[in-house]
């Protein structure tokens, strides 16, 4: 008798999830990679390079691939401009927002054909979406300006850069051909590569933004969430058009709080148009030293005078003036002013993305102090 097989169904072969697996060795990857760069990057090792906006110099990246190269922070790219005599920058547009601290000089913005006045010590911010160009309005004096974008709009799916306008004179890079418009004027350029660079504003992309702007409907009592979003999106408009776009540094007092002087130049509670950034300036007095604390917000120093150190999670770190010192998520920081004789000060730039989605707060550890 013929024995029958009885063919039965293979089991579907096991495809195991390595999503988890994968991140966790990832982050403990870039946690490595963290872990060895500078807190404090020094002046002299960050050159100078002039492109369409102005003499300028990168601290820390804005683009994905210069993600933990420079400097131990993610949420805040670091840049410095210099705009000599008379000069006037670039113009341009980009979705991320900017926060400038005037370092030297005066001049004005133009935003959106509006003019803002800005001098020594204040912060300017050019908001999400906002045609801005710098003008150094002193023909003898330059202006410096430190400054930081959000590289984390780079990963929202709508980030652009439309250059309108080329800095006081501006050419193409020496290896690329230029790109002539109807009326010969150049209008972009074919890099060595023979990759096209274009000028000007995308009317395609102003329009999608744009949009969101200009289509909104007034509504008194909204019946339901959806109308509920809707009035949000009305007042979110009225805001950011009402908001200054310089906060003036003589307009905002000093204020002796557990962590030391403190001038808070950008808040939440404070009335200008960003989101991504809190800003102050901070004093130590001779000899003295701040509070210590510690939060999850990333934190960036230009040191303006002095020399000091600072001690993060026990460990020393030197800095003097024009260097740029770095706060890592969740690191334990205290201040030191290292010079009897003078005070030291600097600006800090402090990330506000983690209070967005719930890591905010402050522990704080010990009160600043006159003498170490
Ligand atoms: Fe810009
Ligand atoms: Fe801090």
């Amino acid at each position: 008798m013929e024995r029958i097989v009885e063919k039965r169904r293979e089991p579907e072969p096991v495809q195991f999830d390595r999503n988890i697996e994968a991140h966790q060795i990832h982050r403990a990857r870039e946690a490595q990679q963290a872990a060895a760069l500078p807190h404090v990057l020094k002046s002299f090792d960050v050159p100078w390079t002039m492109g369409m906006m102005a003499f300028h110099r990168q601290w820390i990246g804005s683009s994905p691939s210069d993600r933990l190269k420079q400097g131990p922070i993610c949420t805040m790219a670091i840049m410095e401009q210099i705009l000599e005599p008379g000069m006037k920058g670039g113009r341009h547009r980009h979705v991320r927002e900017a926060m400038f601290y005037v370092i030297e000089g005066e001049g004005y913005e133009i935003h959106d054909g509006k003019r803002w006045e800005w001098s020594a010590g204040d912060i300017m911010t050019v908001p999400s979406y906002c045609d801005h160009q710098h003008f150094n309005s002193n023909p003898r004096q330059k202006a410096r300006m430190w400054y930081s974008i959000s590289p984390i709009v780079e990963f929202m799916g709508i980030h652009w850069t439309e250059q309108i306008e080329m800095r006081s004179g501006y050419s193409i890079p020496p290896d690329s051909e230029p790109i002539y418009g109807p009326d010969q004027a150049v209008i972009g350029y074919r890099n060595a590569n023979g990759e096209e660079f274009r000028m000007g504003v995308n009317l395609a992309i102003q329009q999608r933004i744009n949009s969101r702007l200009e289509n909104v409907i007034h509504i008194d009592n909204p019946r339901d969430t959806y109308e509920e979003d809707m009035k949000l999106l009305e007042e979110e408009v009225a805001w950011r058009q009402s908001v200054p776009h310089v906060v003036r540094n003589a307009e905002v007092p000093w204020e002796n709080t557990r962590m030391g002087r403190r001038k808070f130049l950008v808040t939440r509670q404070r009335n200008c148009g960003l989101k991504a950034y809190d800003a102050f300036l901070q004093e130590l007095p001779p000899g003295g030293c701040s509070g210590k604390h510690r939060h999850a917000a990333e934190e960036v120093h230009k040191i303006l005078q002095g020399k000091g150190y600072d001690v993060h999670d026990g460990k020393r770190y030197d800095w003097e003036a024009e260097d740029v010192v770095c706060i890592p998520p969740y690191v334990t920081h205290q201040h030191f002013n290292s010079d009897p004789q003078h005070a030291t000060t600097f600006v800090a730039f402090q990330s506000r993305w983690y209070a967005f989605i719930g890591h905010g707060g402050v522990e704080h550890l010990e009160d600043a102090r006159d003498r170490q």
